[in-house]
């Protein structure tokens, strides 16, 4: 979106009316649906998705490659998050009668959003919140095992390790390579570790140093054998893969939407199966702690700021309109061709594997005599383009990460190669 018709939508929407704003949001599916229409398989020329960035509100002086932290959002989510807020400022006393039947409509969507059921799914603030629910809550005794991978995020991994000297459990870290070699390498590194201690495995769904996307059927496959709890932080999987967590039969798992729906920051998702719920507390307790019937027990926090519940479905409206598999589709085809023509540069080393199986949408890798934060600056000082720094020297995982989004096109990607192909001639 240019900065001047950005601007005036900013102002324009956070002026208009609840009314107006629900038409507003009517219009923009009507075009999608338009779109849909008329490209019913994937476009070759990139129209359709050209069509689609137009709905990102994001200065398009920036090419957004990176969805860490937290990414652009579409203008419908933008709407409704507006249209809420100001019911709530406005009727505050509405507000008690309607928004919990809201936010229920919210957790019935989630539910059907991620395959999963209504009593199994509770909104909370982000993946490090949910990770510590997880990892505080589990019942477990000293001299109990846990096994967690070797790349594992700060939100994943410190919950454990504090949970380790509260407790007394033992954490064990599993070396993984960057990028394995298939699924099998993955699981058999697991296995081998399994001893009767070992009570909980708790990995990175989506591993934000490789990219790496966790088998995590097979592995929770794997583990029930073994009557072990299955834990996964999914910090980016919401939004980059279409999600089903019974058929993934993991056990706990826990999101952060803002990243790759576009939903608002402040809006976190924990999944606890019915078979784990009587495995695990709460750590923050209100009145409904003791639901032992659902997951809603943890997330008794007091009063939140609805409106971000409420944007967060609308983020799911916006998937869905577009096509959950659809998405998933592109968002793995761009990363594909990106990890194709690096992989063609003298001196790259691909830390994300080819296999779009164990991949998706976070592509990782390294330039032989180049430093990561001079390739990030290239790209932003020659193209505009957004990626980060990654990794770290002593699993030789340090190198730069490229996130493929749907508001990503193909263009955008070969700038990505053209400038690595620069700077790898020296
Ligand atoms: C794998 C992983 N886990 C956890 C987090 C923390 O996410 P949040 O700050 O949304 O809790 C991140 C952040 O990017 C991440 O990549």
């Amino acid at each position: 979106m240019k900065r001047r018709r950005f601007l005036e939508y900013f102002t324009a929407a956070s002026a208009m009316s609840v009314i107006s704003l629900n038409r507003l949001n009517a219009e923009i599916y009507t075009g999608i649906d338009d779109l849909n229409y008329q490209y019913p398989q994937d476009s070759p020329d990139g129209k359709y998705w050209d069509a689609l960035r137009k709905h990102f509100l994001f200065e398009d002086d920036y090419i957004m490659m990176n969805n860490g932290t937290l990414g652009p959002m579409p203008e419908p989510v933008y709407n409704e998050l507006i249209k809420y807020f100001k019911m709530q400022v406005t009727n505050p006393y509405d507000c008690y009668n309607y928004f919990p039947s809201l936010k229920n409509e919210v957790h019935q969507k989630l539910a059907d959003f991620i395959g999963a059921s209504r009593d199994e799914v509770a909104i909370n603030r982000n993946t490090t919140e949910g990770m510590n629910i997880i990892a505080g809550g589990t019942n477990l005794e000293e001299g109990d095992e846990v096994l967690i991978s070797s790349l594992e995020h700060p939100g994943g991994y410190y919950p454990w390790k504090m949970r380790e000297k509260r407790s007394g459990i033992k954490v064990i870290e599993v070396p993984l390579n960057s990028p394995p070699k298939n699924k099998e390498e993955i699981i058999n590194s697991f296995r081998e570790r399994i001893n009767d201690k070992t009570k909980v495995i708790s990995v990175s769904h989506t591993v934000y140093i490789n990219g790496l996307i966790f088998p995590l059927k097979e592995l929770s496959e794997m583990a029930h054998k073994n009557d072990i709890l299955v834990a996964a932080d999914s910090a980016h999987g919401f939004g980059m893969l279409n999600l089903n967590m019974h058929d993934l039969g993991i056990d706990l798992w826990a999101s952060s939407p803002y990243k790759w729906s576009g939903a608002p920051t402040g809006c976190g998702i924990l999944f606890v199966s019915k078979k784990a719920q009587d495995r695990i507390w709460p750590v923050i307790a209100s009145s409904g702690w003791d639901n032992m019937d659902s997951a809603s027990r943890f997330e008794t926090l007091g009063q939140r700021a609805d409106p971000l519940v409420f944007a967060l479905k609308e983020a799911m409206n916006f998937q869905n309109r577009i096509g959950r598999d659809r998405i998933e589709r592109r968002i793995k085809s761009l990363a594909l061709y990106l990890k194709e023509g690096l992989s063609e540069i003298d001196g790259v080393r691909l830390h994300t594997s080819m296999d779009t199986e164990i991949s998706a949408g976070l592509t990782a890798f390294s330039l032989k005599g180049v430093e990561p934060g001079h390739i990030v600056n290239y790209l932003l000082e020659r193209y505009n383009l957004v990626v980060r720094t990654i990794g770290r020297d002593r699993d030789n995982t340090r190198g730069v990460r490229v996130s493929t989004n749907i508001f990503v096109s193909k263009e955008h990607v070969d700038m990505v190669i053209e400038g690595v192909k620069h700077l790898a001639s020296g």
